[in-house]
């Protein structure tokens, strides 16, 4: 479907759950989880409705988020029903890879297509600190794993923290080499709460750009996604940067979301939530239409001290 602004809207963001096995800071800082009542989460049946009306409206890819997706129980069976919905071109999933070297291989034997991969730091003590207790070396297996399963185009995404993590962007750039492994840095976005950050965690793209300006990246033509890219010669991946806070890319935003108490968000960053829980197909794909038609044409500026009007933390959007 094209919205009112002249964008084809082809890409659902599932998010399953509002829960994670890691409690990353700028996401989930301590003190701001609440604990939703089992009957606030969208069923697995309105899940597939959600998706068939979607598919009718135009959605080719679906992706499917958090929280972690991961955790959730009857996730390969998920995959294996969003899969076989006809129409959906493309299921990816976007995880934080730590129980991914137990869940690889029945995901890709379900139908999975694409897999990202969460990782802000490759120091194990780094690690630990930014996802409040997790262990680096499940996730390194994780992608070791996903990639010998035979994922292609696997991504790692690193939220970029300054202070924190931009001595690693070279360290980070240098794993796109050996492997056909994308490795793309985030500007991290002010949410309405983003933990404890000051002013200076939150760094441009451009500064990667600085940090690797010794080597000579070619620039990449963009894959459908929403990253600038960039690869070392000769490197088998390439590097992304994603600008969600110094170069918005509202203009050729093609998303909607779903999140895991049942309300579909237009943007990212709007306060507008529309409710699809209780639906028959035929009000579920109504609701998609007037959520699509509701999508605002940009989100109002982010920055410090301007924060995103979403008003939820990003487990319960889905990022
Ligand atoms: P590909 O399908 O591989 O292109 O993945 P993706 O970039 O769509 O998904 P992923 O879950 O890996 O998200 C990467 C980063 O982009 C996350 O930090 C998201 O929060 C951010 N992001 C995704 N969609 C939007 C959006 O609509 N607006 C903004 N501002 N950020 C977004
Ligand atoms: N800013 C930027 N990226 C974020 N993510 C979660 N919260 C933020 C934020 N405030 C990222 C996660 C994951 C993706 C889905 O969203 O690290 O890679
Ligand atoms: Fe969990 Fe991902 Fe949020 Fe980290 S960013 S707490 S891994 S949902």
């Amino acid at each position: 479907m094209i919205d009112k602004y002249g964008r084809t809207i082809s890409y659902l963001r599932i998010s399953l759950t509002d829960k994670c096995n890691l409690r990353c800071r700028y996401c989930m800082p301590p003190g701001t989880v609440e604990k939703k009542p089992h009957s606030d989460i969208i069923s697995e049946e309105e899940i597939i409705s959600c998706v068939k009306a979607a598919v009718n409206l135009g959605i080719k890819k679906i992706r499917l988020t958090g929280g972690e997706p991961l955790i959730k129980k009857n996730i390969i069976n998920i995959v294996k029903k969003i899969k076989s919905v006809q129409g959906v071109e493309e299921l990816c999933l976007t995880t934080n890879g730590v129980l991914l070297s137990k869940l690889a291989r029945d995901l890709k034997s379900a139908g999975l297509d694409r897999i990202n991969i969460s990782i802000d730091s490759l120091n194990e003590e780094k690690y630990k600190y930014i996802t409040g207790g997790g262990n680096i070396k499940d996730v390194l297996e994780g992608i070791d794993v996903a990639y010998k399963t035979g994922f292609k185009k696997i991504k790692l995404n690193v939220v970029l923290i300054g202070g924190f993590n931009d001595d690693e962007i070279e360290d980070f750039a240098n794993m796109t080499i050996d492997r056909d492994i994308d490795v793309r840095f985030i500007e991290l976005m002010p949410m309405y709460d983003s933990g404890d950050f000051d002013k200076n965690a939150f760094i441009p793209y451009t500064v990667v750009l600085d940090k690797l300006k010794n080597r000579n990246l070619e620039v990449i033509e963009k894959d459908g996604g929403v990253a600038k890219l960039y690869k070392i010669p000769n490197a088998k991946g390439n590097i992304g940067l994603i600008s969600p806070v110094n170069n918005h890319f509202c203009s050729e935003c093609n998303r909607i979301r779903l999140t895991a108490d049942g309300k579909i968000k237009p943007c990212l960053h709007s306060s507008d939530e529309i409710n699809i829980k209780g639906l028959d197909d035929i009000q579920m794909k109504k609701k998609l239409e007037e959520a699509i038609y509701k999508k605002p044409e940009k989100h109002d500026e982010l920055s410090y001290t301007s924060r995103s009007k979403a008003h939820r933390n990003m487990n319960q959007i889905g990022g």
